[in-house]
């Protein structure tokens, strides 16, 4: 294999860019539309510039997460992948998204190339045999600095501990050459936030990396000693050299590779720079082959002042927006909107605002108006400008002036600031237009000179509508075609493959070209738009709530039914604001959550081997059978009231009990009931807590996260035999500190006449996560 090294590129006129790729934990949502659309938006500009462009995009299929998930799911991981792979690509296609290029890692290419990758390393006495006990999170499949009940610095969810055999990655030895690569290059990061925050997380020092797992085998197995699978870390970041053909014998695969690599830019969200601004460059120098030009990392996507994301229940998918107000008017609001790099905030109201200012009422009727008045005025041809007069020559100083800074802002991923440029040109069009109302006729001109007026401004308001247009394109992919063909150009996207961007002199509209039919571009936006996206987000989570409980009953899932309607997301969407009024960030997931303050940090997290002597026990998982209780229903406090009897083991039977009178207890109505989220969960850990007679210290899985819950059961229930038993929580309790510790959610449990808890569970086989209704 020659590609090791890889030479300097032939030619510069070529582009590759990347998204990350996506979890199949979860269905697509708009944080994750967002870094593809930039993508899109990034990779049409080049083409339209004459830039043999390569964009890959793909999703990320192995690991711990995933394997859960589909167990949960009731299907295979494999099964599972391929249903959620299918809905991202299936969603980039419906969005009019051109990858070149999507990437499983399931399949073979990627598997092949990563093997090569992990012998490479270990061939060149990078990669080494070790023990590695400590935390992992799961959610991030990330190793975590800490002792058992650490959280997770990163998304704030309880860590596991993992004791296991692992292959090692010497990643202190990159230390030094990491921060001279970064001096060398100091565009190789951004922004400047990023670029601090990972200088100095390397600066504090790097550990060994653990590159392989033992304790559980969806992955990609370690050539020649296949008990491991490779970290999925290393699986995943490979996918940016597997996919153009790394590790193929295939000389045509081998030409791909030598021609796009190293890559341009990696587009990321701000959360993984550390994998990739560090981890990526360290295997890919170790391995003889020259790192990314840029990692350049997005802001997140908040709504409802958290980050969207399935686990909080907060998203809003792009299909929603899309079904109103067509893809374009999401590709503006989120590049306009959102300076590249922060965080934004997405709301309806917001998008309808921004639709209906800038695109509606502001480019929209703008072409309306000069296309019909073209119509109107000359049966739909161009007519001659004849001689141009101070406003002529000042508009085409406008649009010509806008071509290089709109470029530049552009191209520094300054899509805000180069959309505001252009709506300064959109208003100075309007402007003129208006100034010279070729639509009206003054008394005292002649028909002559009023038909010369009429000429001179719309050809000229047509020629800078064109350049602007042209501009916008990789923005505004739609509009653009639709007014290409009104302005009688043709199909843009031959325009865009004849390099159109490199020759947007003024005068290419020429005089007698026949216009299209005028067609509306973006209707306005009525009041009850935003209505409409709030129920047809309220219509998803309805049926991935239903399809949830569904499964639950039937205790499986079919993984051939459609997408839509299996609940592979034990639905966590099911907790979705527009459904129960749970605020964000208070669903007690985590006691802190770094990033959603905007103040994410890097953390020291890497997984350094040690001393077998030092080993611990790994956590077994072995589910139990379960027991429903009569009597009644009540949630455990997350420390029992002081002074409450306690009676280990003294439980009366089920028939002494089902005579007991309920108190009477206020009515609630079905709206204050559903904001209740129970939830099924199985307990990881239990153990006591020092100094506390009657906690234990709970870990549970819901399946699409962990939690830690404190529980005032400790004189009723030996902790290791609750390990493994499925219980029902309250998820949405805010969280409380206890002890020093944090405690999110409460177990629901029948409580005796003596105030014993007896735990609520199942008598079937359900999935981790599916809610009580
Ligand atoms: N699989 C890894 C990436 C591996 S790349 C070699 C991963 N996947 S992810 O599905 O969790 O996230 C993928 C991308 O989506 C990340 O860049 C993440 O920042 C982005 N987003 C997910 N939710 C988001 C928002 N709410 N807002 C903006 N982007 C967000 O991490």
């Amino acid at each position: 294999m020659t590609q090791e090294s890889s030479p300097a590129r032939s030619s510069p006129a070529r582009y590759y860019l990347t998204t990350p790729i996506y979890y199949v934990n979860a269905r697509p949502h708009l944080g994750h539309a967002y870094s593809t659309i930039v993508c899109d938006a990034i990779a049409r500009r080049k083409r339209a510039l004459g830039i043999d462009t390569w964009f890959l995009t793909g999703t990320d299929e192995h690991g711990q997460k995933i394997e859960r998930s589909a167990q949960a799911a009731g299907c295979t991981p494999q099964e599972f992948a391929t249903k959620i792979s299918a809905e991202f690509r299936g969603l980039w296609d419906q969005l009019g998204l051109t990858y070149d290029d999507f990437i499983r890692t399931t399949e073979d290419r990627h598997k092949r190339g990563v093997q090569h990758l992990f012998a490479t390393l270990r061939d060149k006495g990078f990669i080494y045999k070790g023990y590695y006990t400590g935390q992992y999170c799961v959610s991030d499949e990330a190793y975590v600095d800490g002792s058992p009940g650490t959280f997770c610095p990163d998304c704030g969810r309880l860590t596991e501990t993992v004791s296991e055999e692992n292959y090692f990655f010497k990643l202190s030895a990159f230390e030094r050459k990491l921060l001279e690569f970064y001096e060398a290059n100091p565009s190789f990061m951004g922004p400047e936030s990023t670029r601090r925050e990972v200088i100095s997380f390397v600066r504090s020092g790097l550990k060994d990396l653990s590159v392989s797992r033992t304790s559980f085998s969806w992955g990609i197995p370690v050539p020649g000693d296949e008990k491991h699978v490779v970290y999925v870390w290393l699986d995943a970041l490979a996918n940016y050299i597997t996919a153009l053909g790394y590790g193929s014998d295939d000389p045509i695969d081998q030409e791909r590779f030598k021609k796009f690599w190293p890559a341009d830019m990696h587009l990321i969200g701000k959360e993984i720079s550390r994998f990739h601004c560090v981890y990526w460059p360290a295997f890919l120098m170790a391995a003889g082959i020259e790192p990314p030009r840029s990692v350049k990392a997005n802001g997140w996507l908040l709504f409802d002042q958290g980050k969207m994301s399935k686990s909080r229940g907060n998203i809003v998918r792009a299909e929603t927006v899309q079904a109103v107000l067509g893809a374009d008017a999401l590709r503006y609001f989120l590049l306009r909107e959102i300076p590249f790099g922060q965080d934004g905030s997405f709301s309806f109201d917001a998008l309808v605002q921004r639709y209906n200012g800038d695109l509606a009422n502001g480019y929209g009727n703008l072409v309306s108006r000069v296309v019909n008045m073209v119509h109107k005025y000359f049966g739909g041809v161009v007519p001659e400008a004849g001689a141009e007069a101070s406003q002529e020559r000042g508009l085409r100083g406008l649009a010509e002036g806008l071509v290089g800074p709109f470029g530049q802002a552009f191209d520094e991923l300054d899509f805000s600031e180069a959309l505001k440029l252009m709506w300064v040109v959109v208003a100075a069009i309007d402007g003129y237009l208006t100034a010279n109302a070729p639509w009206k006729k003054p008394a005292d001109r002649s028909d002559e000179d009023h038909a010369a007026l009429q000429a001179r401004v719309l050809a000229t308001a047509a020629e800078a509508i064109r350049i602007i247009t042209a501009l916008v394109y990789p923005i505004l992919p739609d509009a653009a075609a639709k007014v290409w063909l009104q302005l009688g150009q043709g199909d843009i996207g031959a325009a865009a493959r004849g390099a159109f961007l490199t020759h947007l002199a003024w005068g290419r509209l020429k005089p007698g070209t026949q216009l299209g039919e005028p067609a509306p571009l973006f209707p306005r936006a009525e009041k009850d738009a935003v209505q409409r996206m709030q129920n047809l987000e309220d219509e998803n989570n309805r049926t991935v709530i239903e399809a949830a409980s569904e499964q639950g009953e039937a205790g499986g899932s079919d993984p051939t039914a459609p997408a839509s309607a299996l609940s592979i997301e034990p639905s966590p969407a099911a907790a979705s604001p527009s459904v129960v009024s749970v605020q964000p960030g208070s669903t007690g997931t985590a006691p802190k959550r770094p990033g959603e303050h905007g103040d994410h940090n890097l953390t020291q997290a890497t997984a350094a081997p040690v001393d077998s002597a030092k080993q611990v026990e790994s956590i077994p998982v072995a589910p139990i059978g379960s027991e429903l209780a009569s009597g009644r229903l009540s949630t455990t406090p997350a420390a029992a009231p002081e002074g409450t009897p306690l009676h280990p083991a003294e439980t009366p039977p089920p028939s002494q009990l089902a005579a007991q009178q309920p108190s009477a207890s206020p009515q609630v109505t079905i709206d204050d009931f559903v904001k209740v989220d129970l939830r099924v969960a199985q307990i990881l850990v239990a153990e006591r807590v020092p100094k506390a007679d009657k906690l234990l210290r709970l870990e549970v899985d819901l399946g699409y996260e962990k939690r830690q819950i404190l529980a005032g059961i400790a004189q009723y229930y030996e902790p290791e035999k609750l390990v493994g038993r499925k219980i029902v929580i309250v998820a949405n309790l805010a969280p409380r500190k206890m002890r020093g510790l944090e405690s999110n959610g409460m177990l629901l449990a029948a409580s005796l006449p003596d105030g014993a808890p007896v735990l609520a569970g199942f008598l079937e086989e359900v999935p981790l996560g599916a809610r009580l209704k």
